[in-house]
């Protein structure tokens, strides 16, 4: 039989979709589970998106440039410069999901073996396109305590080589929430200038930031026009994972006509997609201002009844749709598997993502899960009473407080 290849054995299995099969049965034994475990919003998406696909004429389904359409582009210029990215349509290639930017982003930037700086925890199918692109993840991690802060910057030099390409960062972040501000990400410029990296901003939760906290992108940054390069996605904006649209942006020429190529491979975005992307952009502001007073009260009540529990610790993030909280557990692996096998309360139970799968740093995030704010607030209620009834009875409640620091002493 033929062997499949190194990369295909190596390829990491998501964390978020491993515990699915338990879910599936617990569910088929009748109880109700609650998913925090994925990412994927109740929020309806907007009316004007839905009606441009419902609108859709056309005789022949066809592609579309590979960089694009030019009428997206050009919409979407408005959008990013409406944010002050100072852009024009060219800077732009349309994708197939953020996830193809950032496969474009790294198979553009870094050759196999070199090496991306990555605060951790982090999105965890970072690993799944850096093993497809050869390339080497460096974690540096950050800690729950101050909140999953910007690591400090003699921490990223300690782990600087003359094989260290580029830095990525989430922002806001997923898992953590954690919105970077504005003398964090003139830190961050300041270390890419100083040692000639790439700095590739995922922005897929741009649009959720709470508290009136301010965003920034690396793109408002003067100086670093040839380093950065922003992966964006509808998915979460729009709330239209399924659209898979996003694109690359970035005023470096150089790479702009690398990364056509690579979109040129593989032909062109979808076509409908676009369409509906392009109406997207006329979303008035009342839509993002409710989500965001929504998402905001549900955070509330997430973080409220985890810092509640005996022995839970959770930051309260500034941004995104998710949290890492410390729960009293030995690991977070066989605690969230258990919840779905083991345990019911009122026959329902919760799915979370142990944090685990989002840290390389062998033994870090053991008692740390990463949950998703995604459901409704009277069905967030539920599910913390469960993980509060369930930590009373959990066989591998712990008292211990390890801490992540204390893996580093
Ligand atoms: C941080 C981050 N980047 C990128 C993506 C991929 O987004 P898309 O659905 O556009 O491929 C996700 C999806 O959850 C994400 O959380």
């Amino acid at each position: 039989m033929p062997k499949i290849s190194q990369k295909g054995q190596h390829m990491p299995a998501s964390p978020i979709r491993k515990l699915t099969p338990f879910a599936e049965k617990a569910k088929q034994e009748g109880k109700k589970v609650y998913h925090l475990n994925i990412g994927q919003p109740d929020i309806e998406t907007p009316e004007g998106m839905l009606n441009a696909v419902k609108n859709i004429d056309f005789k022949v389904w066809a592609y579309t440039a590979s960089e694009g359409t030019s009428s997206y582009r050009k919409k979407l210029t408005e959008y990013y410069n409406k944010l002050n990215y100072n852009i024009a349509p060219e800077n732009i290639i349309v994708t197939t999901g953020g996830s193809e930017a950032i496969t474009i982003a790294m198979s553009t930037c870094l050759n196999p073996g070199d090496e991306v700086i990555i605060p951790e925890p982090f999105y965890a199918n970072y690993n799944g396109f850096a093993c497809q692109s050869d390339v080497v993840v460096k974690p540096i991690l950050s800690f729950i305590e101050n909140g999953f802060a910007l690591p400090a910057i003699s921490d990223f030099e300690k782990l600087i080589t003359d094989k260290t390409k580029a830095i990525i960062i989430c922002n806001p972040n997923n898992p953590t929430g954690y919105l970077y501000s504005k003398t964090e990400m003139e830190a961050l410029k300041e270390l890419v200038l100083k040692y000639d990296l790439y700095l590739f901003a995922d922005e897929a939760y741009r649009e959720f930031c709470y508290d009136g906290r301010e965003f920034t992108s690396p793109m408002h940054l003067s100086g670093l026009e040839e380093n950065v390069i922003v992966m964006d996605t509808v998915s979460k904006r729009y709330s239209a994972c399924g659209a898979r649209l996003g694109c690359l942006i970035t005023k470096n020429k150089e790479v702009l006509v690398a990364a056509l190529k690579f979109a040129q491979a593989r032909l062109s975005p979808g076509m409908i997609e676009q369409i509906a992307g392009e109406a997207a952009v006329d979303t008035p502001d009342a839509y993002f201002e409710t989500v965001n007073v929504e998402y905001t009260h549900r955070r509330d009540v997430l973080v409220n009844a985890l810092n509640q529990m005996d022995g839970v610790f959770c930051p309260n993030p500034g941004g995104a749709f998710y949290v890492v909280a410390r729960l009293p557990i030995d690991n977070a692996d066989k605690f969230c598997q258990w919840m779905l096998e083991s345990f019911s309360y009122e026959n329902q139970t919760v799915m979370m993502a142990p944090a685990t799968g989002f840290y390389s740093t062998p033994g870090a995030g053991q008692n740390e899960v990463r949950m998703a704010y995604v459901l409704n607030q009277t069905d967030l209620k539920s599910a913390m009473t469960c993980l509060q009834e369930a930590l009373k009875v959990y066989p591998g409640k712990t008292e211990s407080k390890t801490t992540i620091a204390s893996l580093q002493s």
